[in-house]
């Protein structure tokens, strides 16, 4: 897709799992609505055939080998990419996708592959516009995972793991990447995220808010 016919907006929120990703990009999703942007909300692994088998190996992940794995989130993304991203790029939608191909450089790099490699795998992939890279300490998302959600970290969420997940993120480096302080309030961190966004949408008014 070149970039004249790219009228709308991609801004993918990633990090490690109890970050927030998923409250921040919900928020900034209907404060965008509010003021008048068309909004299209998604997510990676997505809840397609692809997305359902990824589930499925979050429990048993040994079933897999790590290549395995990588296709996995390739034919997943592949499918996304072009069911739902590119089309709504054409039109001047504001798309908020909760992970992207960073994540896939982050967790299958995690196991031994290389991350820009994995990067340039995706080539098929629009190039987001603003990625917000959420860091917090780990032990604040794994307390979120189990006290909060009640739930028990799955294989992907194993500290060691995760560390290794998080050195990766904080490596990668673009200009259009963002690192948002995660461990603030849910408002604090808002306000964060708010500021990135109007910057890329909206860079005369934000100029004014500092
Ligand atoms: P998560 O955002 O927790 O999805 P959900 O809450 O819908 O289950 O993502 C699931 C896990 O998948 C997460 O631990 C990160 C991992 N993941 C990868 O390993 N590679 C990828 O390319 C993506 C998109 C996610």
């Amino acid at each position: 897709m070149s970039n004249r016919q790219r009228h709308g907006k991609l801004i993918v929120f990633e990090g490690t799992d109890g970050t927030g990703k998923t409250t921040q990009r919900d928020l900034l999703g209907r404060y965008l609505q509010g003021i008048g942007y068309q909004v299209v909300i998604t997510k990676e692994p997505t809840n397609g055939p692809y997305g359902m088998q990824i589930r499925d190996l979050y429990s048993n992940r040994n079933k897999y080998s790590r290549e395995e794995e990588l296709e996995l989130f390739l034919a997943d993304r592949r499918q996304h990419v072009n069911d739902l991203l590119l089309p709504n790029l054409l039109f001047d939608k504001i798309i908020l996708c909760d992970r992207y191909y960073f994540s896939t450089a982050a967790y299958q790099g995690a196991l031994g592959l290389n991350p820009e490699a994995i990067i340039a795998l995706n080539d098929f992939a629009p190039e987001p516009d603003l990625v917000l890279l959420f860091q917090a300490h780990l032990d604040i998302g794994l307390t979120r995972i189990t006290a909060g959600r009640k739930e028990t970290p799955n294989n992907f969420e194993q500290r060691e793991f995760l560390e290794k997940v998080a050195a990766i993120f904080a490596a990668i480096k673009r200009p259009y990447i963002r690192k948002i302080d995660a461990s603030g309030t849910v408002d604090d961190v808002h306000r964060l995220v708010v500021g990135h966004a109007l910057e890329l949408l909206q860079p005369a008014l934000a100029a004014t808010m500092d």
